[in-house]
Formats: C-alpha cells, structure tokens, sequence
C-alpha cells in the first residue's frame, strides 16, 4: 500500500515510516519545511508539501494514498485544547476525504486521561464530554468514519512512549531531577504509567493499517502500569541522585508542569489489541531502555 503519513519526521513517525517501507509499502510523509521533506526523502519516503491547518493539503494526500497513518501533533501545551481542535479539524477532513474508499485510516491519540485510577482497555471510550481528554472528538470523528465506508482506527499511545531519541514525560523528569538534584515522586508513588518503546509502537501502526477491523481502538501498550517510584529509583540511579518522596503541596515546585502529570494513575492494557491485530511487543521495557539507551549521557 502507499500510506500518507503525517507527522511523518517526528520521532514515532519516522520509526513508522521505516517500518511500514521495510514491511515493502510506500510512504507519502506530510512535510512542512524543505528541512523535513529532505529527511523524508533520506528515510526513502516521498515528501507531500502541506501542513496540519492546511486541510486542502491534508486531502489531496488522503485522497493520493491507499490509506492514512496520522501522527502530526502540535505539541505546545499551553494551547492544548485549540490543538486538539486543529486536530479534529485535520481528522474530520481527512476521514471525509476517505468516505466510501474502504481504506485504512489509523489515527493517534493516548491512554492516559481517559479513565484515571483504573486500567483502561480498549474498550472505554474517549467521549467530548470529558474535555481533559483533548482527542476524544478526534476519537469520535474516527470511529463514526467507519459507518461511512472507511476503515478507521485510533491507536491509543502510553505517555511514556520510550527509546532512543526520546523527547517527551521521562527525559523531562531526568532533567527536573538534575537540575534540582532530587529525583522526587509524589506520596507513595505508586500511581502507575504505561510504557511502550517506539519501535513497538511503529509495529502497532503498520498492523492496524493492514488489519485492523473498522471502528476500533488499539492500545499501543507494552507494559500496563510502571509505578512512578519506580521511575524515579532509575533517574536517581542514573543520574546519581537521592530518591525522595514529596507531598503534594510541594510537587507544583518541584515539577513545574509536569506537577499534574506526575501523580496521575494511567494504567493500560492491550490484551484487545494483541488478540485483533497480533501485536506482540519485542522490544525493551521502559526501566530497561532507561539504563540502556542513553537517557543520561
Ligand atoms: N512521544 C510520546 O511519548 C507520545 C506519547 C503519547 C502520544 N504521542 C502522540 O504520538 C504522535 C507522534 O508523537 P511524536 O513523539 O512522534 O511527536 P514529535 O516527535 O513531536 O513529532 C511531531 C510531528 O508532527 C509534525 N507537526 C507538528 N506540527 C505540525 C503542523 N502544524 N503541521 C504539520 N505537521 C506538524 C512534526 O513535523 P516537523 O518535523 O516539521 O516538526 C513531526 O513530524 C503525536 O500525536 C503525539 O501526541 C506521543
């Protein structure tokens, strides 16, 4: 299949690209700067000029492909909920640019806010009415793209989506940790995080594009729940730093914005998606691949 991949250079995307081009499909990978279309064109991938508040450009590539894997995010959380709604408008285009093709269409979203202090399955829908859950209208969008003739899937990512080049929740808590030279954790911290490791997730995309039955939700989710003490007994080993638990009032000091994050209860499972699509995990878990994959150096 020739596949049209946004956020086709970020750091799960480009591991989607490599997968889905070494599984012998081509990839259309959405570029937004000459920057980006040269590294596509490096990975072996063709580069479609365009960007997410472009929706002509998001159809046309839709509309090019035999289906879409749609990763593009703007990452700027202060203006989390207004990129949310570039994201169901860039979702809403794209799934009405497939109506009626039966193609895949796989779109991205997380497990973490959806049903705190409990495991979430992918069973549990992401609803509008919960507006901590920013893609829930994305969900919704896609998962009803399937009674118009399209084949739609929302991959559900841990938030701690791990390995080399990791960017996002671990990274910034070793850095907090340096730099105030504590690797704390909130009480007794055992509210948990699920994990999963890029590679792992890449796989996850290329089956739900080849197999995944209409209107369903996949969990890329390697491990269920790793406890946040946990977490932080890895930095403070790596970093060579105490390991110290901190009450609530004084979390917003220590980890700035990750201070909501950081106490949340997200566990995961994906025993719905391994039996559907045979996703198996094959690669390291989170405290492993901290030790191992250069989060330190
Ligand atoms: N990393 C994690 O731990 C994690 C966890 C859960 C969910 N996710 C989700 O997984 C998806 C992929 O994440 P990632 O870690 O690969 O993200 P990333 O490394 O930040 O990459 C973001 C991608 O989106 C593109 N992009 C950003 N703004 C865009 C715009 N306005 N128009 C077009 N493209 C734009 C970027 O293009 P440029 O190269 O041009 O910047 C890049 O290709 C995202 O939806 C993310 O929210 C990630």
């Amino acid at each position: 299949m020739r596949i049209f991949v946004t956020g086709a250079t970020g750091f799960i995307g480009s591991a989607v690209v490599a997968e889905l081009l070494g599984a012998g499909h081509q990839v259309l990978g959405l570029a937004r700067s000459d920057s980006a279309a040269d590294a596509l064109a490096r990975a072996g991938a063709e580069a479609h000029r365009g960007e997410l508040v472009d929706l002509d450009s998001l159809a046309a590539g839709a509309r090019a492909c035999d289906g879409v894997a749609h990763l593009a995010f703007i990452h700027d959380f202060s203006k989390y909920q207004e990129n949310g709604d570039i994201d169901r408008r860039a979702v809403t285009t794209m799934a009405d640019a497939l109506e009626g093709s039966g193609k895949p269409f796989v779109i991205t979203s997380g497990t973490a806010l959806i049903a705190p202090g409990r495991t979430v399955t992918e069973d549990d829908a992401a609803t509008s009415d919960n507006p901590s859950v920013v893609r829930a209208p994305s969900e919704e969008v896609t998962l009803a793209a399937a009674d118009r003739g399209v084949r739609s899937s929302v991959v559900r990512l841990s938030p701690s989506v791990h390995g080399p080049g990791d960017y996002a929740f671990v990274p910034a808590l070793i850095d907090i940790a340096r730099r105030t030279g504590v690797a704390a954790y909130v009480g007794e911290g055992t509210n948990r995080w699920s994990a999963v490791h890029r590679l792992d997730a890449a796989r996850l995309f290329r089956l739900a594009l080849e197999k995944a039955a209409p209107g369903t939700r996949l969990h890329g989710v390697a491990e269920e729940g790793i406890a946040v003490c946990a977490i932080a007994e890895a930095i403070g080993e790596g970093l060579g730093v105490p390991v110290r638990s901190i009450t609530e009032d004084e979390a917003a000091a220590q980890f700035d914005w990750l201070a909501h994050f950081v106490v949340i209860d997200a566990p995961a499972s994906s025993a719905i998606t391994r039996e559907t699509v045979g996703w198996q995990p094959q690669e390291n878990g989170l405290l492993k691949d901290m030790r191992e994959s250069g989060y330190f150096s």
